[in-house]
């Protein structure tokens, strides 16, 4: 199956251009869980670069391994074979230069807004007046100016997630990976957040990992999306959204390509659902 690499150079929002260079390498790797019931293979040959600024997502059934996949990038979890570069590093363990946004918040309950968002970079060992200000930066770049000393508890699904956003960002990472972080949200705050993070990414450019299983959402956002099978979760192509930028959700969705890009996606995605 298609398996193309990126290589030319990365035009990206906000009319600056970076360095065409690969800010995330991800080369052969294979992951297998020893369980109580005998051996898993949860990923075969994942193979993909992404170019710095880039903004790539992953889509794919439940199961196929994409949280699997994030947390190697992440370093949160060891490959069985294969190895992931990132700004030509090879990832080993969690290290600043990747930051990650969970589905499900992830927050530090007994922390403020404030205290959740300057955690990374107290681990940073940030000066405290560095720290102050880069917080507060983050917070309101996420629109949450005033809510700094509330307690995640104090907070809806979108504000929680937003300062999950805040708390990524601030630490300034070479690649951002994002676990699928509008799943736990109702539609509407989906929609908002979404056109707030195209927004911010605009202002803050970023490289970027999106898992998602939302075509909709994939399209939108991506320069290429990464389509999955299942059982062993495996690339099955990786398809280029050629839509000029910046994107506006409703022409996005009323465009010809939007429709064949979606057309082509579902017919991956029913292909890759059968066993390899
Ligand atoms: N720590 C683990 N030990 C054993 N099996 C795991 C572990 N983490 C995930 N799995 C299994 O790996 C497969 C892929 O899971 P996951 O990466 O969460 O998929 P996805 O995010 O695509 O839904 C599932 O069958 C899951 O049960
Ligand atoms: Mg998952």
């Amino acid at each position: 199956m298609a398996q193309s690499r990126h290589t030319e150079s990365s035009p990206i929002k906000g009319g600056i251009v970076l360095s065409g260079h690969q800010m995330l390498q991800v080369q052969d790797v294979c992951k297998t869980f020893d369980g109580g019931r005998g051996a898993l293979e949860v990923l075969r040959d994942i193979r993909f670069n992404v170019a710095a600024g880039e903004f790539i997502s992953i889509i794919g059934p439940s199961g196929c391994g994409k949280t699997t996949l994030l947390r190697i990038l992440h370093g949160l979890e060891p490959t069985t074979s294969g190895v992931v570069f990132v700004s030509g590093k090879r990832v080993e363990a969690p290290s600043p230069s990747s930051a990650m946004v969970f589905q499900q918040f992830n927050l530090f309950p007994w922390l403020t807004v404030a205290r959740n968002v300057a955690f990374g970079l107290e681990v940073a060992k940030l000066a405290a007046t560095q720290r102050k200000e880069r917080t507060d930066r983050f917070v309101r770049l996420v629109g949450l100016q005033g809510f700094s000393e509330h307690y995640p508890h104090e907070l809806s699904g979108g504000m929680q997630q937003r300062v999950g956003l805040a708390r990524a960002l601030a630490l300034d990472p070479d690649v951002l990976l994002l676990d699928e972080p509008f799943g736990a949200l109702d539609a509407i705050t989906r929609e908002q957040l979404q056109r707030e993070i195209a927004v911010i990414l605009a202002q803050s450019p970023k490289t970027v990992v999106f898992i998602t299983h939302n075509m909709e959402e994939a399209i939108f956002f991506s320069d290429s999306i990464l389509v999955m099978g299942t059982r062993p979760g495996r690339i099955l192509e990786e398809v280029r959204v050629a839509l000029p930028r910046p994107r506006e959700a409703d022409a996005v969705r009323a465009s010809r390509e939007f429709a064949t890009m979606r057309e082509h996606l579902w017919s991956l995605l029913s292909q890759g659902d059968k066993a390899a």
